[in-house]
Protein backbone atom coordinates (compact mmCIF):
# COMPACT_ATOMS: atom_id res chain seq x y z
CA UNK A 1 0.00 0.00 0.00
CA UNK A 2 1.33 2.68 -1.10
CA UNK A 3 0.63 5.23 1.41
CA UNK A 4 2.24 3.47 4.56
CA UNK A 5 5.36 4.39 5.73
CA UNK A 6 6.14 0.93 7.33
CA UNK A 7 8.96 2.45 9.60
CA UNK A 8 6.13 4.17 11.46
CA UNK A 9 4.87 0.53 12.09
CA UNK A 10 7.08 -0.48 15.27
CA UNK A 11 7.39 -4.68 14.90
CA UNK A 12 8.56 -6.75 18.18
CA UNK A 13 10.21 -10.28 17.49
CA UNK A 14 10.45 -12.65 20.08
CA UNK A 15 12.51 -15.70 20.29
CA UNK A 16 14.25 -17.07 23.92
CA UNK A 17 17.10 -18.16 21.00
CA UNK A 18 17.88 -15.19 19.23
CA UNK A 19 20.68 -16.78 16.95
CA UNK A 20 18.71 -18.55 15.28
CA UNK A 21 16.09 -16.33 13.90
CA UNK A 22 18.89 -13.54 13.23
CA UNK A 23 18.29 -14.28 9.48
CA UNK A 24 14.91 -13.45 9.79
CA UNK A 25 15.38 -10.27 12.01
CA UNK A 26 17.68 -8.80 9.43
CA UNK A 27 15.48 -9.30 6.78
CA UNK A 28 12.93 -7.37 8.93
CA UNK A 29 14.67 -5.11 9.47
CA UNK A 30 15.78 -3.93 6.27
CA UNK A 31 11.86 -2.73 6.10
CA UNK A 32 10.44 -2.31 9.36
CA UNK A 33 11.45 -0.97 12.77
CA UNK A 34 12.22 -4.06 15.41
CA UNK A 35 12.91 -4.75 18.53
CA UNK A 36 13.50 -8.03 19.90
CA UNK A 37 12.97 -9.58 22.72
CA UNK A 38 14.15 -13.20 24.27
CA UNK A 39 11.29 -13.99 26.54
CA UNK A 40 7.75 -13.66 27.08
CA UNK A 41 7.96 -12.09 29.65
CA UNK A 42 9.92 -9.17 28.87
CA UNK A 43 8.23 -9.06 25.46
CA UNK A 44 5.21 -7.87 28.07
CA UNK A 45 7.40 -5.44 29.17
CA UNK A 46 8.30 -4.14 25.86
CA UNK A 47 4.39 -3.86 24.68
CA UNK A 48 3.91 -2.10 28.06
CA UNK A 49 6.23 0.52 27.09
CA UNK A 50 5.55 1.20 23.52
CA UNK A 51 2.49 0.44 20.69
CA UNK A 52 3.45 -2.02 18.53
CA UNK A 53 1.46 -2.89 15.40
CA UNK A 54 2.93 -6.47 15.00
CA UNK A 55 4.46 -9.17 17.15
CA UNK A 56 6.12 -12.13 16.21
CA UNK A 57 6.47 -14.78 18.38
CA UNK A 58 8.12 -18.06 18.82
CA UNK A 59 6.33 -21.42 19.50
CA UNK A 60 8.49 -23.22 21.65
CA UNK A 61 9.72 -20.73 24.28
CA UNK A 62 10.16 -21.61 28.10
CA UNK A 63 8.70 -20.57 30.72
CA UNK A 64 6.17 -18.92 28.76
CA UNK A 65 5.73 -20.28 25.39
CA UNK A 66 4.32 -18.49 22.04
CA UNK A 67 0.79 -19.38 22.40
CA UNK A 68 0.75 -17.69 26.02
CA UNK A 69 2.35 -14.99 25.07
CA UNK A 70 0.14 -13.88 22.03
CA UNK A 71 -3.32 -15.48 24.31
CA UNK A 72 -2.27 -12.64 26.71
CA UNK A 73 -1.35 -10.43 24.39
CA UNK A 74 -4.62 -10.35 22.47
CA UNK A 75 -5.98 -9.78 25.50
CA UNK A 76 -4.09 -6.94 27.13
CA UNK A 77 -3.04 -5.48 23.86
CA UNK A 78 -5.72 -6.37 21.28
CA UNK A 79 -4.50 -3.97 18.51
CA UNK A 80 -1.66 -5.45 17.90
CA UNK A 81 -1.83 -8.27 15.08
CA UNK A 82 0.03 -11.36 16.29
CA UNK A 83 1.62 -13.96 14.15
CA UNK A 84 2.98 -17.40 15.66
CA UNK A 85 6.14 -18.78 14.30
CA UNK A 86 6.31 -22.66 14.65
CA UNK A 87 8.27 -25.47 13.34
CA UNK A 88 5.71 -28.07 13.12
CA UNK A 89 2.39 -27.95 11.32
CA UNK A 90 -0.34 -29.48 13.81
CA UNK A 91 -3.49 -28.80 13.25
CA UNK A 92 -5.60 -29.21 16.43
CA UNK A 93 -3.22 -27.01 18.35
CA UNK A 94 -3.03 -24.22 15.36
CA UNK A 95 -7.03 -24.63 16.20
CA UNK A 96 -6.84 -24.18 19.67
CA UNK A 97 -3.80 -21.18 19.64
CA UNK A 98 -6.18 -19.63 16.84
CA UNK A 99 -9.34 -19.36 18.93
CA UNK A 100 -6.92 -18.82 22.16
CA UNK A 101 -4.28 -16.52 21.13
CA UNK A 102 -6.13 -15.09 17.73
CA UNK A 103 -3.60 -15.62 16.23
CA UNK A 104 -3.73 -13.32 12.56
CA UNK A 105 -1.13 -15.84 10.75
CA UNK A 106 1.38 -18.86 11.15
CA UNK A 107 4.52 -19.03 9.79
CA UNK A 108 6.31 -22.54 9.40
CA UNK A 109 9.94 -22.72 9.92
CA UNK A 110 10.97 -23.78 6.52
CA UNK A 111 14.64 -22.57 4.33
CA UNK A 112 12.52 -19.70 2.80
CA UNK A 113 11.29 -18.39 6.08
CA UNK A 114 13.40 -14.85 6.50
CA UNK A 115 11.92 -14.41 2.74
CA UNK A 116 8.45 -15.76 3.31
CA UNK A 117 8.04 -13.90 6.73
CA UNK A 118 8.36 -10.02 5.06
CA UNK A 119 5.16 -10.52 2.80
CA UNK A 120 3.70 -11.84 6.06
CA UNK A 121 4.59 -8.95 8.44
CA UNK A 122 3.93 -6.21 5.08
CA UNK A 123 0.16 -7.73 5.69
CA UNK A 124 -0.14 -7.91 8.85
CA UNK A 125 1.00 -4.44 8.87
CA UNK A 126 -1.78 -3.21 5.43
CA UNK A 127 -4.16 -5.14 8.47
CA UNK A 128 -3.26 -3.09 11.35
CA UNK A 129 -3.17 0.30 9.00
CA UNK A 130 -6.52 -0.85 7.76
CA UNK A 131 -7.95 -0.78 10.91
CA UNK A 132 -6.37 2.31 11.96
CA UNK A 133 -8.02 4.02 9.27
CA UNK A 134 -11.79 2.57 10.03
CA UNK A 135 -11.33 4.08 13.38
CA UNK A 136 -9.88 7.02 11.94
CA UNK A 137 -13.21 7.34 9.73
CA UNK A 138 -15.67 6.24 12.31
CA UNK A 139 -14.91 8.80 15.07
CA UNK A 140 -14.89 11.48 12.10
CA UNK A 141 -18.26 10.89 11.20
CA UNK A 142 -19.36 10.50 14.69
CA UNK A 143 -18.05 14.09 15.50
CA UNK A 144 -20.17 15.03 12.12
CA UNK A 145 -23.27 13.37 12.97
CA UNK A 146 -23.05 14.87 16.71
CA UNK A 147 -22.00 18.18 14.69
CA UNK A 148 -25.09 17.94 12.36
CA UNK A 149 -27.43 16.95 14.57
CA UNK A 150 -26.32 19.99 16.98
CA UNK A 151 -26.89 22.29 13.87
CA UNK A 152 -30.28 20.91 12.70
CA UNK A 153 -31.21 20.91 16.44
CA UNK A 154 -30.07 24.94 16.95
CA UNK A 155 -32.02 25.89 13.62
CA UNK A 156 -35.03 24.32 14.95
CA UNK A 157 -34.81 26.12 18.38
CA UNK A 158 -34.50 28.88 16.57
CA UNK A 159 -37.30 28.68 13.99
CA UNK A 160 -39.47 27.39 16.78
CA UNK A 161 -39.03 29.83 19.83
CA UNK A 162 -39.16 32.70 17.09
CA UNK A 163 -43.25 32.41 17.58
CA UNK A 164 -44.01 32.78 21.30
CA UNK A 165 -41.14 35.00 21.54
CA UNK A 166 -42.64 37.11 18.38
CA UNK A 167 -45.80 36.79 20.53
CA UNK A 168 -44.38 37.91 24.13
CA UNK A 169 -42.81 41.10 22.36
CA UNK A 170 -45.90 42.51 20.50
CA UNK A 171 -47.82 42.56 23.36
CA UNK A 172 -44.89 44.15 25.76
CA UNK A 173 -44.76 46.48 22.71
CA UNK A 174 -48.12 47.59 22.72
CA UNK A 175 -48.73 47.36 26.84
CA UNK A 176 -47.87 51.37 27.34
CA UNK A 177 -50.85 52.32 24.85
CA UNK A 178 -53.04 49.71 25.07
CA UNK A 179 -52.77 49.06 28.69
CA UNK A 180 -56.31 49.98 29.74
CA UNK A 181 -58.51 47.93 26.60
CA UNK A 182 -59.73 45.05 28.20
CA UNK A 183 -59.35 43.07 25.13
CA UNK A 184 -55.68 43.36 24.75
CA UNK A 185 -55.35 42.42 28.72
CA UNK A 186 -57.93 39.25 27.71
CA UNK A 187 -55.40 38.67 24.84
CA UNK A 188 -52.43 39.30 26.78
CA UNK A 189 -53.31 37.05 29.48
CA UNK A 190 -54.69 34.68 26.91
CA UNK A 191 -51.17 34.56 24.93
CA UNK A 192 -48.36 35.72 27.07
CA UNK A 193 -48.25 33.06 29.61
CA UNK A 194 -49.34 30.36 27.14
CA UNK A 195 -45.83 31.65 25.01
CA UNK A 196 -43.74 32.19 27.93
CA UNK A 197 -44.63 28.04 28.83
CA UNK A 198 -43.87 26.81 25.48
CA UNK A 199 -40.26 28.55 25.63
CA UNK A 200 -39.70 27.10 29.33
CA UNK A 201 -40.78 24.12 28.31
CA UNK A 202 -37.57 24.07 25.61
CA UNK A 203 -35.36 25.11 27.42
CA UNK A 204 -35.77 22.37 30.13
CA UNK A 205 -35.61 19.82 27.61
CA UNK A 206 -32.47 21.67 26.90
CA UNK A 207 -31.27 21.51 30.02
CA UNK A 208 -30.66 17.45 30.04
CA UNK A 209 -27.88 18.02 27.22
CA UNK A 210 -25.09 19.03 29.28
CA UNK A 211 -22.68 19.31 26.40
CA UNK A 212 -19.66 17.77 25.46
CA UNK A 213 -19.73 14.12 25.96
CA UNK A 214 -16.27 14.32 27.21
CA UNK A 215 -17.34 15.97 30.21
CA UNK A 216 -19.84 13.72 31.44
CA UNK A 217 -19.11 11.52 34.22
CA UNK A 218 -19.63 8.35 33.56
CA UNK A 219 -19.89 5.57 36.55
CA UNK A 220 -20.86 1.74 36.56
CA UNK A 221 -23.87 1.28 37.55
CA UNK A 222 -26.42 -1.56 37.60
CA UNK A 223 -28.80 -1.41 35.18
CA UNK A 224 -31.23 -3.10 37.19
CA UNK A 225 -31.34 -0.39 40.04
CA UNK A 226 -31.71 2.50 37.31
CA UNK A 227 -34.96 0.62 35.70
CA UNK A 228 -36.36 0.52 39.30
CA UNK A 229 -35.29 4.10 40.14
CA UNK A 230 -36.94 5.28 36.56
CA UNK A 231 -40.29 3.23 37.16
CA UNK A 232 -40.35 4.53 40.84
CA UNK A 233 -39.85 8.31 40.28
CA UNK A 234 -42.16 7.91 36.84
CA UNK A 235 -45.35 7.37 39.66
CA UNK A 236 -44.99 10.97 40.73
CA UNK A 237 -45.59 11.97 37.20
CA UNK A 238 -49.06 13.36 36.63
CA UNK A 239 -49.27 11.40 33.34
CA UNK A 240 -48.15 8.11 35.56
CA UNK A 241 -52.02 6.92 36.42
CA UNK A 242 -52.14 6.49 32.42
CA UNK A 243 -49.76 3.54 31.96
CA UNK A 244 -49.02 0.47 34.32
CA UNK A 245 -45.37 -0.10 33.99
CA UNK A 246 -44.10 -4.16 34.30
CA UNK A 247 -40.15 -4.94 34.40
CA UNK A 248 -39.34 -7.89 33.12
CA UNK A 249 -35.80 -8.21 33.44
CA UNK A 250 -33.39 -11.10 33.73
CA UNK A 251 -32.33 -12.25 37.23
CA UNK A 252 -28.76 -11.29 36.55
CA UNK A 253 -26.79 -8.16 37.69
CA UNK A 254 -26.04 -6.32 34.42
CA UNK A 255 -23.63 -3.58 34.51
CA UNK A 256 -23.28 -0.41 32.32
CA UNK A 257 -21.14 2.48 32.28
CA UNK A 258 -22.75 5.81 32.07
CA UNK A 259 -24.47 9.01 33.54
CA UNK A 260 -27.69 7.35 35.92
CA UNK A 261 -29.29 11.17 35.53
CA UNK A 262 -28.77 11.32 31.71
CA UNK A 263 -30.51 7.43 31.61
CA UNK A 264 -32.83 7.81 33.66
CA UNK A 265 -33.98 10.74 31.66
CA UNK A 266 -33.82 8.69 28.44
CA UNK A 267 -36.63 5.70 30.33
CA UNK A 268 -38.44 8.67 32.04
CA UNK A 269 -39.33 10.15 27.96
CA UNK A 270 -40.20 6.78 26.88
CA UNK A 271 -42.49 6.40 29.92
CA UNK A 272 -44.24 9.66 29.29
CA UNK A 273 -44.74 9.04 25.59
CA UNK A 274 -46.34 5.83 26.37
CA UNK A 275 -48.80 7.31 28.50
CA UNK A 276 -49.19 10.19 26.53
CA UNK A 277 -49.80 7.78 23.60
CA UNK A 278 -52.94 6.34 25.25
CA UNK A 279 -56.43 6.85 24.84
CA UNK A 280 -58.76 8.36 26.70
CA UNK A 281 -60.30 5.54 28.61
CA UNK A 282 -57.99 3.39 27.40
CA UNK A 283 -55.65 0.51 29.60
CA UNK A 284 -52.11 1.56 29.69
CA UNK A 285 -49.41 -1.01 29.43
CA UNK A 286 -45.63 -0.56 29.16
CA UNK A 287 -43.26 -4.10 29.34
CA UNK A 288 -39.61 -3.04 30.28
CA UNK A 289 -37.30 -6.22 29.74
CA UNK A 290 -33.76 -6.52 29.54
CA UNK A 291 -31.80 -9.45 26.82
CA UNK A 292 -28.26 -10.06 27.88
CA UNK A 293 -27.47 -13.28 26.21
CA UNK A 294 -24.81 -13.17 23.33
CA UNK A 295 -25.48 -9.70 22.32
CA UNK A 296 -22.56 -9.05 20.09
CA UNK A 297 -22.20 -5.17 18.79
CA UNK A 298 -19.56 -3.32 16.79
CA UNK A 299 -18.85 -0.49 19.43
CA UNK A 300 -17.53 2.74 17.59
CA UNK A 301 -14.11 1.61 17.97
CA UNK A 302 -14.96 -1.37 15.35
CA UNK A 303 -14.28 -3.95 17.95
CA UNK A 304 -16.72 -6.38 18.51
CA UNK A 305 -18.30 -6.22 22.52
CA UNK A 306 -20.80 -7.99 24.29
CA UNK A 307 -23.89 -5.04 24.59
CA UNK A 308 -27.02 -5.57 26.76
CA UNK A 309 -30.58 -4.83 25.13
CA UNK A 310 -33.26 -2.78 27.03
CA UNK A 311 -36.71 -2.64 25.51
CA UNK A 312 -39.97 -0.93 26.34
CA UNK A 313 -42.75 -1.77 24.96
CA UNK A 314 -46.38 -0.62 24.84
CA UNK A 315 -49.59 -1.37 23.93
CA UNK A 316 -50.74 2.20 23.25
CA UNK A 317 -52.25 3.01 19.46
CA UNK A 318 -48.65 3.07 17.63
CA UNK A 319 -47.86 5.41 14.92
CA UNK A 320 -48.07 6.22 11.34
CA UNK A 321 -44.73 5.38 8.68
CA UNK A 322 -44.98 9.64 7.96
CA UNK A 323 -43.93 10.45 11.94
CA UNK A 324 -42.12 7.16 11.97
CA UNK A 325 -39.57 8.42 9.34
CA UNK A 326 -38.42 11.24 11.17
CA UNK A 327 -38.71 10.37 15.00
CA UNK A 328 -35.23 11.35 16.15
CA UNK A 329 -35.43 14.55 14.80
CA UNK A 330 -35.81 17.33 16.77
CA UNK A 331 -39.42 19.09 17.17
CA UNK A 332 -41.49 16.07 15.68
CA UNK A 333 -44.30 16.21 17.95
CA UNK A 334 -48.24 14.87 17.37
CA UNK A 335 -48.62 17.04 20.66
CA UNK A 336 -48.93 20.39 18.79
CA UNK A 337 -52.42 20.83 19.07
CA UNK A 338 -54.43 22.72 22.16
CA UNK A 339 -52.57 25.42 24.01
CA UNK A 340 -51.73 23.69 27.31
CA UNK A 341 -50.52 20.91 26.09
CA UNK A 342 -48.16 21.57 23.33
CA UNK A 343 -44.98 19.60 23.38
CA UNK A 344 -41.31 20.96 22.64
CA UNK A 345 -40.74 17.04 20.51
CA UNK A 346 -37.60 16.46 21.80
CA UNK A 347 -38.07 13.76 23.87
CA UNK A 348 -36.34 11.06 21.44
CA UNK A 349 -33.99 13.57 20.10
CA UNK A 350 -32.48 14.00 23.70
CA UNK A 351 -32.41 10.33 24.05
CA UNK A 352 -31.24 9.48 20.90
CA UNK A 353 -28.07 12.10 21.68
CA UNK A 354 -27.85 10.42 25.07
CA UNK A 355 -27.73 6.75 24.19
CA UNK A 356 -25.10 7.94 21.48
CA UNK A 357 -23.17 9.44 24.19
CA UNK A 358 -23.10 6.14 26.23
CA UNK A 359 -21.69 4.33 22.92
CA UNK A 360 -24.99 2.44 22.50
CA UNK A 361 -27.79 2.37 20.05
CA UNK A 362 -31.52 3.16 19.87
CA UNK A 363 -34.30 2.40 17.57
CA UNK A 364 -37.85 2.53 17.70
CA UNK A 365 -40.34 0.07 15.95
CA UNK A 366 -44.37 1.08 15.55
CA UNK A 367 -47.02 0.24 13.26
CA UNK A 368 -50.88 1.76 13.88
CA UNK A 369 -52.86 -0.49 16.59
CA UNK A 370 -49.93 -2.43 17.20
CA UNK A 371 -48.22 -0.85 19.99
CA UNK A 372 -43.99 0.71 20.07
CA UNK A 373 -40.98 -0.60 20.66
CA UNK A 374 -38.27 1.07 21.55
CA UNK A 375 -34.84 -0.88 21.41
CA UNK A 376 -31.73 0.74 23.23
CA UNK A 377 -28.38 -1.32 23.27
CA UNK A 378 -25.86 -0.60 25.57
CA UNK A 379 -22.10 -1.77 26.11
CA UNK A 380 -22.10 -3.86 29.08
CA UNK A 381 -19.14 -2.35 31.51
CA UNK A 382 -16.27 -4.51 32.25
CA UNK A 383 -13.40 -3.52 34.60
CA UNK A 384 -11.39 -3.60 31.17
CA UNK A 385 -13.46 -1.27 29.38
CA UNK A 386 -12.45 2.04 28.27
CA UNK A 387 -15.73 4.11 27.45
N1 LIG B 1 -44.89 5.27 22.57
C1 LIG B 1 -45.40 6.06 21.62
N2 LIG B 1 -46.64 5.81 21.10
C2 LIG B 1 -47.15 6.60 20.14
N3 LIG B 1 -46.56 7.69 19.63
C3 LIG B 1 -45.32 7.98 20.10
C4 LIG B 1 -44.69 7.20 21.11
N4 LIG B 1 -43.47 7.74 21.36
C5 LIG B 1 -43.36 8.82 20.56
N5 LIG B 1 -44.47 8.98 19.81
C6 LIG B 1 -44.68 10.02 18.78
O1 LIG B 1 -43.45 10.59 18.48
C7 LIG B 1 -43.47 12.02 18.69
C8 LIG B 1 -42.13 12.48 19.14
O2 LIG B 1 -41.82 12.04 20.45
P1 LIG B 1 -40.82 12.89 21.33
O3 LIG B 1 -40.74 12.25 22.67
O4 LIG B 1 -39.57 13.09 20.58
O5 LIG B 1 -41.53 14.30 21.43
P2 LIG B 1 -42.83 14.72 22.25
O6 LIG B 1 -43.22 13.65 23.20
O7 LIG B 1 -43.86 15.16 21.26
O8 LIG B 1 -42.28 16.01 23.04
P3 LIG B 1 -41.29 16.01 24.33
O9 LIG B 1 -40.82 14.61 24.52
O10 LIG B 1 -40.18 16.94 23.98
O11 LIG B 1 -42.11 16.48 25.47
C9 LIG B 1 -44.59 12.22 19.69
O12 LIG B 1 -45.18 13.52 19.56
C10 LIG B 1 -45.58 11.14 19.29
O13 LIG B 1 -46.37 11.54 18.18
MG1 LIG C 1 -41.81 12.83 24.47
Amino acid sequence: MGSINYKNYPILLVDDDMSSIAPIRHRLEKVFQVDAATSGKEALEKLKMKNYAVILSDQKMEPMDGIELLSRSSREYPDTVRILITGYPDYAASVDATNKAKIYQYVFKSPNIATDIVYVVFQAVDHYWEREERLRLQKMLMRENRLSAIGRLSHALAHEMNNPLSVISNFTQMLPEKYDNPEYRKGFFEHVPESLKRIQAIVSRMSSLTGEEERIEKNPINLHDLIKEASDLFTKDPEAKKIKILKRCENTNPHIKGNPSQLIQVLLNLFTNSAQAVKEGDKGKVEIMTEKDSIILKDREGKESPYIRLIVKDNGPGMDEKILKNIFDPLVSTHITGSTNRRPGLGLFISQLIIEGHHGYIDLQSKVGEGTTVVIELPIFMESSHL
